[in-house]
């Protein structure tokens, strides 16, 4: 049966590869529809009469949030609350886009039943809060994510930071797959990456001429490895395939 989306951060970076892999999708922008307004957001939702909620909408801007708390708290987890409040009332399951960033990352290799946090900065504790908050939804899945935009954008890369993060065109077809095919993934967390590997050697894959940076030379706290394991959605896939 085809299932109607109703898809936050529809014109984002992740939003935008996905709206376009459904046929039935209302995805509005954050100006049709602002998720901190409790109203708007249960008006929307019975407007539309969606079968599943995914939601990618965020305040996303890591260094920026460090400033403009107030604004990146009440996107991430009010907002999210608000989608809970009425996928609760409307009963409808609610897809949550998370972080690998809600892990410290010192470590690695994160499964989904590893206790998250402490966390790096303002906009994780947001995401990790906000993931709580999702697991208030009745019917809920939380996908924890990372990925870069198509292009690798910076001159060089981080050789000393550890990462499962891929190209937005190689992660979104996968979470693609789990959105379609949720009714038959019997769990409410899964890590959705590629395989471990250093930022630079990702970055080397899109732009060779790219230069080795370290994470000594910047003055923000950045992981040493912040990479998740990725078996459970391995296995799935083969499965769902
Ligand atoms: N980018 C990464 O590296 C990364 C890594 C891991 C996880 N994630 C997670 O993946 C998801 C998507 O990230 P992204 O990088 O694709 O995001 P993005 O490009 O920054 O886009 C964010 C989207 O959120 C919408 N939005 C912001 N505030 C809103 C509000 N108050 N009401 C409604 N919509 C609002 C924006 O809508 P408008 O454009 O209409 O204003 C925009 O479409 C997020 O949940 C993020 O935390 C991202």
């Amino acid at each position: 049966m085809t299932q109607k989306v109703f898809l936050t951060g529809g014109r984002g970076r992740l939003g935008t590869e996905l709206k376009l892999a459904f046929n039935h999708v209302f995805a509005p922008s954050s100006t049709q529809l602002d998720t901190r307004n409790f109203d708007q957001t249960l008006t929307a939702l019975q407007n539309e009469k969606p079968d599943l909620i995914v939601h990618t909408a965020a305040y996303t801007n890591v260094a920026q949030a460090e400033t403009e708390r107030s604004a990146c708290w009440h996107t991430n987890v009010q907002g999210t609350e608000n989608l809970v409040k009425v996928a609760n009332i409307l009963d409808i399951k609610l897809i949550h886009i998370s972080t690998d960033y809600v892990f410290w990352g010192d470590r690695g290799m994160y499964k989904e039943e590893d206790t998250p946090g402490p966390t790096r900065n303002y906009y994780a504790l947001t995401k990790l809060v906000a993931e709580s908050v999702a697991r208030l939804a009745n019917k809920h899945l939380i996908i924890r994510t990372s990925f870069r935009p198509r292009e690798w954008p910076y001159p060089s890369a981080f050789e000393d930071v550890y990462t499962s993060q891929d190209y937005v065109d190689i992660i979104a077809p996968d979470i693609i797959l789990a959105v379609k095919a949720h009714e038959q993934i019997p769990f409410t967390t899964l890590h959705i990456a590629t395989e471990r590997k250093s930022v630079y050697e990702l970055a080397k894959r899109r732009k060779p001429e790219v230069q080795k940076g370290s994470k000594q030379n910047v003055t923000v706290s950045l992981p040493d490895d912040i990479s998740l394991d990725v078996s459970r959605w391995q296995r799935l896939k083969e499965s769902l395939g």
